[in-house]
């Protein structure tokens, strides 16, 4: 990863970064067809969340994980032209130095995300149809709480 890049964590509450984050799911949205919530949800999840956050130059948001207090995700998202150099599973990892478990939904078509999640040893718990506002069906995923984790997470990092 490029020496320009390091990390930051927002707490509930702040609207740092909150503008570029909602530009970055936009984008991400409109292209890939994933992350389509809008913007008062989008806004209200983030303000409660914890953020973790890759900035780029000292500015510029590349990648961030909103998660709740239970350790639940509510938003992953990488810029495309950062994706597969490590981003995401680092914010991964970073949530799974807060909790013991950690949850998220992901569409069922979409499998980058899901190829990604089961990489990181992620499971499938459920699925749950007409999940999305738009009437998608969804994965429950869930990785933990077995002894390890963190070892589990701490390798992937360093590999
Ligand atoms: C899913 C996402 C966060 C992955 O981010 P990323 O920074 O490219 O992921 P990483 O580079 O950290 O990849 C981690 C590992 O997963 C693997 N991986 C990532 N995407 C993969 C894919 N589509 N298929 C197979 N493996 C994949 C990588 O090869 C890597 O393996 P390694 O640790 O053995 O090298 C990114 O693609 C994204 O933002 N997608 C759009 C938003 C989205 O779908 N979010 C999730 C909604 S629930």
């Amino acid at each position: 990863m490029s020496v320009n890049i390091d990390s930051r964590v927002v707490g509930p509450g702040s609207d740092e970064f909150l503008e570029q984050a909602w530009h970055l799911k936009e984008t991400i949205s409109r292209d890939e067809g994933v992350l389509k919530q809008r913007r008062n949800f989008f806004t209200d999840a983030y303000r409660r969340s914890t953020v973790h956050c890759y900035i780029q130059d000292g500015t510029d948001l590349i990648g961030f994980a909103a998660v709740r207090r239970d350790g639940y995700i509510l938003f992953l998202a990488v810029a495309p032209e950062c994706r597969g150099e490590g981003i995401g599973k680092r914010l991964v990892a970073r949530v799974a130095e807060d909790h013991r478990s950690i949850t998220c939904h992901a569409r069922t078509t979409n499998e980058n995300a899901l190829q990604f999640y089961e990489h990181l040893g992620f499971e499938i718990k459920r699925r749950i149809d007409n999940y999305y506002e738009d009437g998608g069906d969804a994965y429950y995923l869930k990785l933990g709480s077995s002894a390890g984790l963190t070892d589990r997470i701490s390798d992937l990092i360093r590999r």
